[in-house]
């Protein structure tokens, strides 16, 4: 039977605004959101604490069977102040390369579709765990305004970087996300492509609320 509760999903790389909108427009539905990269860099946290580094895979498995059953223990790495770091960004990418890891993840996001809806955001919201989606967006913007945006979100959480030294992370991170074998970042079939470079968030918003309205409205009936 097909799902029929409605979902968002809101794609692509780092810093290009997708929790900022996603957030705006799941406030504005009164949805539900998942931010999925937090489920990664909790993983990499967790991974952290226990010192498993990304290519032993059979911790990193162990480690995501663990997280996945206790979601208390998962929502307070959530909490972690080091959660928002370049670094454990970094790792989180290096661990969202595992195959099996990403399967273990996908009972926990698709338990999140929930009434009244979800906005769901990440890299393979809309190709992978939500294929069915309501409306699906992949969100770009240039490395440059990223780079900015991402400083000031680092600068708000009391940590310190060079712009130069974030653009390298970031551009790092698209090369990752992009070309890993599974669930890579790549637009999904149908998606609105949205350029968030020269574009206010507002109007975005705005945008995909129009689109999620488009696409439930029922035309009444001709006779
Ligand atoms: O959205 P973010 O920057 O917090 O995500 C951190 C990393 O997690 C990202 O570089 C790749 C991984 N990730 C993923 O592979 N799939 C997702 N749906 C979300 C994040």
């Amino acid at each position: 039977m097909p799902n029929t509760i409605p979902v968002i999903t809101i794609d692509g790389p780092a810093a290009s605004g997708k929790g900022s909108i996603a957030q705006k427009v799941a406030a504005t539905l009164s949805f539900h959101y998942l931010d999925s990269g937090k489920i990664y860099r909790a993983l990499a946290v967790a991974a952290n604490k226990r010192q498993i580094s990304a290519p032993d895979t059979a911790k990193l498995i162990a480690l995501t069977q663990e997280l996945t059953t206790d979601p208390q223990q998962l929502h307070l790495l959530q909490r972690d102040p080091t959660i928002v770091s370049p670094p454990v960004g970094q790792q989180a990418s290096q661990i969202a390369k595992n195959p099996a890891l990403r399967q273990l993840l996908i009972p926990l996001q698709r338990g999140l579709r929930q009434m009244p809806g979800l906005v769901a955001d990440g890299r393979d919201m809309g190709s992978v765990i939500f294929p069915d989606a309501t409306v699906k967006v992949f969100l770009t913007a240039d490395l440059a305004i990223r780079a900015e945006r991402r400083l000031i979100q680092l600068q708000n959480n009391g940590i310190y970087a060079k712009i130069t030294d974030v653009c390298e992370d970031l551009a790092q991170r698209d090369q990752t996300d992009r070309g890993r074998a599974v669930s890579p970042l790549t637009p999904p079939a149908g998606a609105l492509h949205i350029d968030s470079t020269q574009q206010s968030i507002t109007d975005i918003v705005k945008n995909v609320i129009r689109a999620y309205h488009n696409a439930v409205f029922i035309p009444p009936s001709a006779n």
